[in-house]
């Protein structure tokens, strides 16, 4: 194989990536902040800023697939001379002396050096405060006094996002700005309806500024040559209307030797209705006095980053695992939980591939991200949890996704994906076996968010699966609605219009047959899991103990009914079906011309191992080896579809071997390594598993995958593809939480459940010993498995040096040793 060009490396002390070369195969970004207010940061130092919500509250302007790439963010420049740098290399692009990037737990540090100054820019959100603080180092390392120009750059969004980028017959009318010091305000509409403005301060005095774009930049400019900068000389330009910027100018003399620290600060002020002005016409600046005031000195500053990293260190230090495997502990331990709390923040909100207009938080998604982040922050999991079944419908169907604004059900997309229901289920189960917190399925959550319709939370869940059952098909098999996981599986949507939505156009739904196996399996896993619930509570419950066990039968037979109908009508002799289209064709068959064999459905249905004492696990499992794995991971559908079929939909709008027409949709190759793992077959797991393990494609495929090789994306062109291997939607995806699901409990085999923690691992005949540190809510346990070559099967668990029966290390809070052997 070729070697492939490097562009960075693990820094695994520092949990931090490093990048050393501006010019990566792609934008490599990162994220900052954790609860309100949100960053995306590239590796120059691209990107931009928002509250809460990526559409409606967009605090700086970006500019999305853009030429040249990465267009607009945060700069520094720096005019020393004639030289005029950055020290992130953009926009100016002046060739560095040494460049660095450093990519951290929300935080990212950039370091350039020109002509002996060093410039080092550490950019974070502290905790629990709505700004970005961009702490800017200067020194000089040359023997000469240096004295220094330095202009700081951001661009306003005019808080909409979508309309920002629309709607310029009035956008370039509204923009209003005030300065005062060294703060820059941007209040464009607070005249009106908002009660919130942002602003842009640096701790030091100013010898000049600017706030209109055009005047900064010179109308036919760019970023790279802005007037003002180039000359040397701010303007001190009073934004109306067009484009407000925010640029400060300071002038800096550095001794040989000599370094100063700059704090910037990036915020965000609301204000209550009746405390908006301060005088007529001019906003009322208390909050934002008292926000500078929190961070204007080094100390502050360093203080507040401290305790941004001791955060991140306690929620690192929940799970701590061991093998010996640098490229396996870095995952584990950094980055793939990293990946998880940021999808969690951002759901599928905002990263360079989603530009954070398009879409709310999805119902599936969400739940399927709890899983992810449920041990580090369960409180937020509990919210999310009560969040999205609010926006569920009395018959257990459910919004497809929700505005984080309002919280609201999104009426433009709707319901009708008839997967929907099963994942509140997976993501509640979840929730309770990590914190042994029952009570939450008594909290009263409303349907469609409608005041008086509130149910228990547990209702929610028993309508969740009833919408399964009452939505059966001619095979007995559930009905797929508009989609199922596969949002371009399309079964009910018949449309030749290009300017219809996929998602949306549902216009023969009336008498159709089309059914889901993927469905059929995740029913099943979670119909278990439902069952083994309602015993639960019906030993914990004593009252109503009746009631509980009478549901677990009822669900059990739901379940064995589903299992039966999977047997009778969903095998195809070698792998299991993935539907039945509207006319009740099978789908995923190898009777098919394309299309024989669906990923999602051999993963739901090997994971609910459904006929294994039959065979069907073991050959469904090796049919995937068969027809979908490849060099990169298993491809979604095999052999891909070469031409539009009316009667599927989206899936085969896709040119071959992208996204849902036979990508590596690698949020799905998780069920199969699953499946695997339950089958015992763990050298097979494994392989599949390093596959898509970045620390594994960082080693081999910087140049080829293009994308930040530190977390996953969301797809990789598959075998059919032009450029296979080729990764795309990095960053936002279910591939982090099903990731970490994967190897947390099934690989490494610690598993959370009611009663304590179950101890069962499936790993590789080559594995060695490895401990994992587990908090577990008022527990920690030490555990050291000694897999003895073995790829499955626990022999003995000694706790705290007592030989215990079974597989379940019974939950006592304080400090335990666990010592496995397989
Ligand atoms: C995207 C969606 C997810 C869907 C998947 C497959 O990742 O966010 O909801 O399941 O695509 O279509
Ligand atoms: C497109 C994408 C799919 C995504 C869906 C919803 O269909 O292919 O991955 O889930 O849009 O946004």
């Amino acid at each position: 194989m070729e070697q492939q060009k490097r562009y960075g490396h693990f820094d695994d002390q520092h949990r931090e990536y490093v990048i050393t070369d501006p010019q990566t195969p792609w934008p490599w970004i990162n994220y900052l902040g954790n609860e309100d207010f949100f960053s995306l940061i590239s590796n120059t130092a691209g990107g931009y800023s928002f509250y809460k919500d990526a559409k409606f509250r967009r605090i700086t302007r970006y500019r999305y697939n853009n030429v040249p790439m990465d267009n607009g963010g945060r700069y520094f420049y720096i005019k020393d001379g004639n030289t005029v740098w950055n020290p992130g290399w953009k926009p100016c692009k002046t060739p560095l002396d040494f460049y660095e990037c450093r990519h951290g737990m929300s935080y990212t540090r950039i370091t350039g050096h020109k002509n002996g100054v060093e410039a080092s820019v550490l950019f974070f959100v502290p905790l629990k405060k709505w700004c970005e603080v961009q702490k800017l180092t200067l020194t000089n390392q040359s023997q000469e006094v240096k004295r220094l120009k330095l202009f700081s750059f951001e661009e306003w969004c005019l808080w909409n996002a979508a309309t920002d980028m629309e709607n310029f017959q009035r956008n370039f009318s509204t923009g209003e700005v005030e300065i005062e010091g060294s703060t820059i305000y941007h209040k464009t509409e607070y005249r009106e309806r908002r009660n919130h403005y942002a602003f842009y301060h640096v701790n030091t005095e100013i010898q000049g500024f600017d706030t209109d774009r055009e005047t900064f930049v010179g109308l036919y400019n760019e970023f790279a040559n802005p007037d003002a900068v180039m000359e040397g000389k701010p303007r001190n330009s009073h934004a109306h209307g067009w484009s407000p910027i925010a640029s400060h100018y300071i002038e800096v003399t550095l001794q040989p030797g000599e370094s100063k620290d700059f704090v910037f600060l990036l915020g965000y002020i609301e204000n209550e209705q009746d405390k908006k002005f301060s005088a007529p016409q001019v906003i009322n600046k208390d909050k934002a006095h008292a926000l500078i005031g929190s961070l204007d000195t080094t100390e502050k500053v360093d203080k507040a980053f401290a305790e941004l990293c001791e955060y991140w260190d306690a929620l690192l230090n929940i799970y701590k695992v061991r093998t010996g495997n640098d490229k396996l502990d870095r995952m584990v331990n950094i980055w793939n939980q990293y990946q998880c709390m940021v999808t969690f923040n951002f759901s599928r909100s905002a990263s360079f591939f989603e530009s954070g207009v398009g879409r709310g938080m999805g119902f599936r998604d969400s739940n399927q991200d709890l899983v992810g982040f449920v041990h580090q922050i369960p409180p937020r999991a509990r919210e999310r949890i009560i969040d999205i079944a609010s926006t569920q419908f009395p018959d257990g169907g459910c919004y497809h996704q929700y505005q984080p604004l309002t919280k609201r059900g999104n009426n433009d997309i709707g319901g009708g994906f008839n997967d929907d229901p099963c994942w509140l289920i997976f993501g509640t189960v979840a929730y309770i076996k990590e914190t042994g917190d029952f009570s939450i399925l008594d909290e009263l959550v409303p349907f469609d968010n409608q005041p008086g319709t509130e149910v228990t939370l547990f209702e929610h869940l028993k309508v969740s699966m009833n919408h399964v059952i009452n939505n059966l098909g001619p095979h007995m098999l559930p009905l797929i609605g508009r989609a199922d996981w596969n949002d371009c599986l399309n079964l009910n949507c018949f449309s030749w219009d290009p300017n219809e939505s996929f998602q949306t156009t549902e216009n023969v739904s009336e008498g159709t047959k089309a059914e889901s196996l993927m469905i059929a399996g995740l029913f099943v896993v979670t119909g278990k899991e439902y069952v083994a619930l309602c015993q639960k509570l019906s030993s914990v419950h004593r009252g109503s103990a009746s009631v509980y066990e009478t549901e677990a039968e009822r669900m059990q037979q739901a379940v064995d009914a589903m299992i039966e109908a999977v047997k009778k009508h969903g095998w195809d002799g070698e792998w299991y079906l993935r539907a039945y289209d509207f006319f009740g064709n099978k789908i995923g068959s190898n009777e098919c011309e394309e299309g024989k064999i669906f990923i999602e459905s051999q993963g739901w249905c090997t994971m609910a191992e459904i006929g294994a004492e039959d065979g069907m696990v073991a050959k469904s499992l090796d049919a995937c080896k068969k027809y979908l794995e490849c060099e990169h991971g298993m491809v979604l559908n095999n052999p891909a579809f070469s031409k539009f079929i009316y009667e599927y939909g989206e899936i085969s709008s896709y040119p071959e071997g992208y996204k849902e027409n036979a990508g590596i949709f690698c949020h799905n190759n998780p069920w199969v390594i699953i499946g695997e793992c339950l089958a015992g077959r763990g050298n097979d797991a494994w392989n599949h598993y390093a596959k898509i393990l970045p620390s594994y494609v960082e080693e081999k495929y910087q140049t080829l995958h293009k994308v930040e090789p530190y977390v996953n994306c969301q797809m990789v062109a598959g075998k059919d593809a032009a450029r296979p291997g080729e990764g795309k939607n990095s960053w936002l995806t279910g591939t982090a939480a099903w990731m970490w699901y994967t190897v947390s409990e099934f690989i490494l085999g610690i598993k959370p459940d009611y009663d304590g923690i179950r101890i069962d691992p499936c790993l590789p005949e080559t594995a060695g010993d490895y401990t994992v540190q587990r908090k577990f809510r008022e527990a920690e346990y030490n555990i050291t498995v000694h897999p003895n070559g073995s790829q499955k099967g626990v022999k003995q668990i000694v706790l705290d040096g007592t030989p215990i029966e079974g597989s379940i290390i019974p939950y006592s809070v304080g400090s335990h040793t666990v010592e496995v052997t397989m």
